[in-house]
């Protein structure tokens, strides 16, 4: 989906695919429906589309009421994940529509569905997906930015100089991984748990962050609106806990550093990671700034590095977790 100048354009079956839906419903499991969660936010925001997601085991069997026009997005990094396919299969035997956003192509998702959007991630071999969740929130960013083009309405920002800015941003922090070798020793090494906060599409990272920790540390992690801790999830907060909080929307720096405070006062080991714009000193590390929107493209590599490097010193194999497999094909 690259036109003639380098820009990029979506192909007419997308864009009328688009066209004709009032709403979308972005159906995914693990990794993929956390970026379903990021895609949500870009596409109301930039795009203006009611955007739902729904984890595939559940959507099958517990159908929402649907809008007059939906359009499925099915997201998927192996295209082959059974749970979302039976809702595939579900959608289409209802006539609705869909579109496949996956790695692979000629997957069995991608085959099934209307029209597919290739997110040209390359090969992801190891269990736990990382580079095909921020593979995803590009390609949901530039849907959600051709619908505003295809719409003649203004851009909030220019797309696609933003992400060539993010995929620098990206390298230049693969290139100081060794500091999250330091914060995984310091914070993961042998805690029995861990939480993630944040809020808004940070608290969607947190949520990704921890199902990373979890897969390949075998650590207990918990993915939390921070807001929401003291409605309960506080309680297990005790001395030495490790929190890492996600600093990166203006919009909620100061509510989530009070809940930062919170849970210090109850003894938590607290590790900020924040972006330029909402920093503080004292954070542990400090991204470069990116717009608010594309932040979780550059937030969520320190949560992958430091889940990697916890469970290398765990001794844990972090290609091949225990009990998993790259693609689901079971129900
Ligand atoms: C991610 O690290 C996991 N291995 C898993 O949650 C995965 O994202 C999920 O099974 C969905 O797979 P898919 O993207 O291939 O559909």
């Amino acid at each position: 989906y690259q036109n003639a100048d380098g820009d990029i354009e979506l192909t007419e079956g997308v864009r009328s695919l688009v066209s004709e839906a009032d709403r979308i419903y972005i159906v995914a499991c693990g990794t993929s429906y956390n970026a379903g969660l990021v895609g949500k936010d870009i596409l109301e925001r930039i795009a203006g589309i009611p955007t739902e997601v729904h984890i595939s085991s559940e959507f099958g069997y517990n159908m929402p009421l649907l809008s007059e026009r939906p359009l499925f997005v099915f997201l998927s990094q192996s295209g082959e994940t059974a749970d979302s396919r039976a809702v595939l299969v579900e959608v289409k035997k209802r006539g609705h529509k869909a579109l496949t956003m996956t790695n692979v192509p000629g997957s069995t998702l991608s085959r099934e569905a209307n029209e597919t959007m290739l997110l040209h991630a390359g090969p992801e071999i190891a269990v736990a997906s990382t580079k095909a969740y921020t593979a995803q929130i590009a390609v949901l960013a530039i849907l959600a930015y051709d619908i505003v083009r295809a719409n003649g309405k203004e851009l909030p920002f220019e797309l696609m100089p933003e992400l060539a800015r993010v995929a620098t941003i990206m390298d230049s922090v693969m290139s100081q991984k060794e500091l999250f070798e330091d914060l995984a020793e310091r914070y993961l090494k042998t805690t029995p748990n861990t939480f993630f906060i944040g809020r808004g599409l940070d608290a969607s990272v947190c949520l990704e962050g921890a199902l990373k920790v979890k897969e390949i540390s075998y650590i207990q992690a918990e993915g939390y609106p921070g807001g929401e801790l003291k409605h309960g999830s506080i309680a297990l907060i005790e001395d030495g806990t490790p929190v890492i909080a996600l600093i990166s929307q203006p919009k909620t720096n100061l509510n989530i550093r009070s809940n930062v405070k919170e849970v210090v006062a109850r003894g938590a080991n607290a590790c900020i990671i924040s972006m330029q714009g909402v920093e503080h000193e004292d954070d542990e590390f400090i991204l470069p700034h990116v717009e608010p929107l594309l932040a979780p493209l550059v937030t969520v590599l320190p949560v992958q590095l430091m889940a990697y490097y916890a469970a290398l010193a765990r001794g844990c194999d972090v290609d091949k977790p225990r009990n998993l497999a790259k693609s689901v094909t079971v129900e």
